[in-house]
């Protein structure tokens, strides 16, 4: 084969091995997240999600559930995770959250202050692992249940937080990773975390001032 065809060949086979990584790309930002959850999910153990490969030997059973579609999502997040949750008591998502803080993710939450000390909320141990955490400072509940991953993924829904609501409400979570819907979404996150900086707080109405 004389050089010039060889130089040829080569060209085009370049060409095409990064047109095919073009495509390979384009493909997966085309493949947008659509995903529901619904609940309730009946009990089984979450450890394969936060310790993926490692065989558990609990007694409970190893079914996947939407509870554990929900925790793969969470896990997924590499830089930033904000919860603005109205109860959040559930162990195993608790247990997730605290894997991704101390995996370095920044960890926000934002939720209701006459749930925060309520029996068996989770609150107090992500605020002792160091975890951000801020609560309503009017008298208007926090009734938000949204998540957001990495800023790229929404989970929203009727969802609290709860075992109860895991275990045996009708309920119902949505993930889209529209980018139209997020950015609506941590822009609502920001406001809220603005609102309710400890350092703005105003602990007398003007009224008693
Ligand atoms: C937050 O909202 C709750 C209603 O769930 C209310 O009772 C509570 O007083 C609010 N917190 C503050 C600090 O105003
Ligand atoms: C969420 O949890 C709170 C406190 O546990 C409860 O009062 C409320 O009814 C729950 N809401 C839903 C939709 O389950
Ligand atoms: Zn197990």
């Amino acid at each position: 084969m004389d050089s010039a065809l060889c130089w040829k060949l080569l060209c085009v086979a370049a060409v095409s091995v990064s047109l095919e990584g073009l495509f390979r790309y384009w493909w997966k930002r085309r493949k947008s997240v659509k995903e529901v959850l619904f609940f309730p999910v009946s009990l089984s153990c979450t450890e394969g999600v936060l310790n993926p490969g490692v065989p558990c030997l609990c007694p409970l059973p190893h079914t996947d559930s939407d509870l554990h579609r929900l925790m793969r999502r969470l896990m997924e997040a590499r830089r930033s995770l904000e919860l603005c949750i109205f109860t959040f008591s559930s162990p195993p998502l608790a247990r997730a959250v605290l894997l991704l803080h101390s995996r370095g993710v920044r960890v926000r939450v934002i939720t209701d202050s006459d749930y925060m000390a309520t029996v068996g909320s989770q609150i107090g141990a992500l605020r002792k692992a160091g975890v951000e955490v801020r609560h309503n400072q009017s008298s208007g509940l926090m009734h938000h249940k949204f998540v957001l991953i990495d800023k790229t993924l929404v989970i929203t829904g009727s969802m609290n937080w709860t075992m109860q609501a895991i275990q045996t409400n009708k309920e119902n979570l949505l993930i889209t990773d529209d980018k139209v819907l997020v950015s609506a979404y941590v822009k609502e996150f920001e406001e809220l975390w603005n609102e309710y900086d400890p350092a703005t707080y105003d602990f007398f109405p003007e009224t008693d001032k």
